[in-house]
């Protein structure tokens, strides 16, 4: 009985003894970024912004980095496109992201399908002309292991990385990844932190309770998405506090020590 109280309390102390340190974290790095004009983050569905990037979101915009976000379906799996389009407006509201800054893909031949590659030539002439056209100097997405393994993450990474081993961004655009991490620690929350912090990356958010809030508010826009194990997601997922990312590439040193004095 004892031993049982132990188990349920013990790891709760943790929690929260954690939850209170991340408020002395702020995004490890983040100084690296503090130059570039036009970061552009770019999703496979509506929910993955608060899902999996919401970390990197408040960091970005706590240092007053302008964002806009590209979103490449309208996540219309269950025939929901409509209503999860709204969802992620109104999600990106919450985190900051005015919906001016909000672009959807609507294609038909880039389903939200898990077992859907989508085709590499058209997903990357799209990604390429929304970067002209809105003179994007970097790129923030999923790995090759996209977060959850799904088809449509790693698209956008194959996308990325050929568009940039092709050389045809324009010159000056980086490329920084969202890391993934094993399924162990996929759902230690904010006990990950030791690990995210010793294992080598070029930017580590961590949300302070506070953010964390907002994070969990901005999940709540997506209720056509909020079943029952969305809810055990939100409470264990270490996407919801931490985001460690890596630089593809990164173009040119922005004069970081000028902006960030
Ligand atoms: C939205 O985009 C505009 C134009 O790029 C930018 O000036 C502004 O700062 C962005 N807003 C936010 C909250 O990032
Ligand atoms: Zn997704």
């Amino acid at each position: 009985m004892l031993l049982a109280v132990a188990l349920i309390v013990i790891p709760v102390l943790v929690l929260f003894a954690c939850k209170r340190w991340t408020d002395a974290f702020y995004g490890l790095g983040s100084n690296r970024l503090l130059g570039f004009r036009t970061p552009l983050l770019l999703i496979a569905h509506p929910d993955d912004e608060c899902m999996f990037f919401a970390p990197t979101i408040l960091g970005l915009l706590r240092n007053e980095l302008p964002l806009s976000v590209l979103c490449c379906s309208t996540g219309n799996y269950y025939n929901q496109g409509e209503i999860r389009k709204t969802e992620l407006i109104r999600s990106c509201a919450v985190l900051g992201i005015p919906s001016s800054n909000v672009t959807v893909i609507d294609h038909r031949d880039l389903p939200d399908d898990p077992m859907a590659q989508w085709d590499p030539h058209l997903l990357s002439s799209l990604i390429l002309r929304h970067i002209h056209e809105k003179n994007i100097d970097m790129v923030i997405t999923f790995d090759e292991g996209g977060v959850s393994g799904h088809a449509n993450h790693v698209s956008l990474y194959k996308a990325i990385r050929s568009l940039h081993c092709a050389q045809k961004l324009p010159e000056g655009c980086s490329i920084l990844l969202l890391e993934s991490v094993n399924v162990l620690r996929k759902y230690l929350s904010v006990l990950d932190l030791p690990l995210s912090w010793l294992c080598p990356q070029d930017v580590l958010y961590v949300l302070p309770e506070k953010q964390y809030q907002q994070a969990k508010e901005a999940m709540t826009c997506h209720q056509s998405q909020l079943l029952w194990f969305r809810h055990l997601y939100l409470l264990f997922s270490r996407y919801m506090v931490i985001n460690s990312l890596r630089f593809l590439f990164r173009a040119n040193e922005p004069d970081t020590k000028e902006k960030s004095q």
